[in-house]
């Protein structure tokens, strides 16, 4: 579409298709009010998780993670951390300096997961992570060394210690057998001994968010969120212990993992779920759950916008009513189209559309560009929204909790859609404003992300067990 192509399907012509597109897609489309209410049925599941007697049949597990404080900056030593959960598997080696100067030095490799492994036999993935460890290790030349190591693992996991996590069950794109149910730190220490040819001392297993929270609040001591909103969404949050039923003690915080992707396994958001909702969780490894994460994260939006592409096909509402083989195979709509499709420079954005639609086979009018585009964006203005719905509640139980009247506060954020969505990222940031106009909230993008928030975490762990020893 050259630009001056574009010039002449004026507003008129965007305006139609749009409203072609809203009127088709009615029920993506949350008001105000939907979302201040999705915001109040999330802080009631979030206090379900909490209470002893109802955490059972909770669906938002509200999991004790055991990281009491943020770095104090004192920290100091080398460390190493795994990432496992997120688009890419990352073992690094990290340095961090108690200079006062809060400087943190870091190697990292990327490693590839083969997908037989990631849904194979649990035995071989944790061999195939110790035998990347052990490349890494060769490479840096720490072989010979017993360093700390901090474990990302992005699932839930139940914890009654920093450095044991029970796999409660496995979502995204992982399904490997004979995890769920077990610590995996005992699985990675069981492989990394079958090798035998080094050793390590693995002090803590974290979520992602608790790696983003930690490696925010490093930099702003201010951060007591953690959000991811890649593959998966997820929150963490610094909760008062009084509060955590579950565990004894009622002084000071432990940092709680949400896992709030499950939000809605029990019905509670059934009236908002729609026929395309439906189609994706029945498509997916894990259906019935992850509910709310099906409706937000970068591992269903694109195959959204593909399935509401080849509804309107069918209905002979785009294309003509010609569906192409490429449009009708599941996954052939990246979720990185919308990056680029969903913009705010919209002739950009429509060019994409046509380059991306042209690709699958597809011969589009400037009108199913236009559409195009608008599906796009209302998916994801959908996912920001949705975001922002259980954002807010976050929030609002932190400044219940601190009885202020005004709330300072950081959320440290990641995630390949957070961070390569800028659309997205705007939308959640202007609807979280609105509905806590009483709050000062100051969004931090990590930088390096959850594997360097694990390598934080041992650090203060290493930190502690040194004092204890004293
Ligand atoms: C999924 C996982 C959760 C993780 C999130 C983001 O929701 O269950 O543990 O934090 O994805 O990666």
């Amino acid at each position: 579409l050259a630009p001056s192509l574009l010039a002449n399907f004026c507003a008129e012509n965007h305006d139609e298709q749009t409203q072609k597109v809203d009127r088709y897609l009615l029920h993506f489309q949350l008001s105000v009010e939907t979302i201040m209410d999705v915001s109040v049925r999330f802080r009631r599941e979030m206090d379900k998780g909490l209470c002893r007697d109802t955490n059972p049949a909770a669906t938002v597990k509200m999991l004790p993670t055991f990281v009491l404080s943020t770095p104090d900056g004192t920290e100091q030593g080398e460390f190493l951390a795994l990432d496992l959960g997120g688009s890419t598997f990352r073992v690094l080696l990290v340095k961090v300096r108690a200079n006062g100067k809060q400087e943190v030095e870091m190697e990292d490799q990327i490693y590839d997961i083969p997908e037989n492994l990631m849904r194979g036999s649990g035995s071989e993935l944790f061999d195939h992570i110790a035998d990347c460890l052990a490349d890494f290790m060769e490479k840096m030349g720490i072989k010979d060394k017993k360093l700390p190591l901090g474990f990302t693992f992005s699932f839930p996991c139940q914890q009654t210690k920093l450095d044991e996590g029970v796999l409660l069950s496995w979502t995204k794109n992982f399904k490997a057998s004979g995890v769920e149910g077990k610590d995996v730190v005992s699985l990675l220490k069981k492989s990394i001994k079958k090798r035998g040819d080094f050793d390590i001392d693995i002090l803590a297993v974290i979520n992602d968010t608790v790696g983003t929270m930690m490696t925010c609040g490093y930099d702003d001591h201010l951060c007591e969120i953690g959000l991811i909103v890649g593959t998966g969404t997820n929150a963490c949050y610094m909760e008062q212990m009084r509060n955590l039923e579950l565990l004894d003690g009622d002084e000071g915080r432990m940092c709680v993992n949400t896992e709030w992707g499950a939000f809605g396994d029990d019905g509670a958001l059934d009236d908002l779920r729609t026929d395309v909702d439906r189609e994706i969780d029945a498509g997916s490894l894990n259906p019935g759950k992850q509910l709310f994460e099906k409706m937000i994260s970068g591992m269903y939006m694109g195959e959204m916008v593909r399935l509401i592409l080849v509804k309107m096909t069918k209905e002979k509402q785009l294309f003509q009513g010609n569906a192409t083989a490429q449009l009708l195979t599941t996954g052939s709509f990246k979720t990185s189209y919308i990056y680029s499709i969903d913009t705010d420079k919209d002739e950009e954005g429509l060019q994409k559309a046509e380059v991306v639609l042209r690709g699958l086979g597809l011969d589009p009018s400037v009108d199913d560009c236009f559409a195009t585009q608008r599906v796009c964006q209302t998916v994801s203005t959908r996912a920001a929204h949705l975001c922002a719905a259980s954002l807010v509640a976050v929030l609002r139980q932190i400044r219940d909790n601190k009885a202020a009247e005004k709330l300072r506060a950081t959320i440290g954020a990641d995630g390949s859609v957070y961070k390569n969505h800028t659309e997205f990222s705007r939308r959640l940031h202007k609807m979280v404003r609105r509905l806590v106009p009483d709050c000062d909230v100051r969004f931090l993008q990590s930088q390096c992300g959850s594997g360097k928030g694990a390598a934080m975490v041992t650090a203060v762990a290493y930190r502690l067990a040194a004092q204890n020893a004293e």
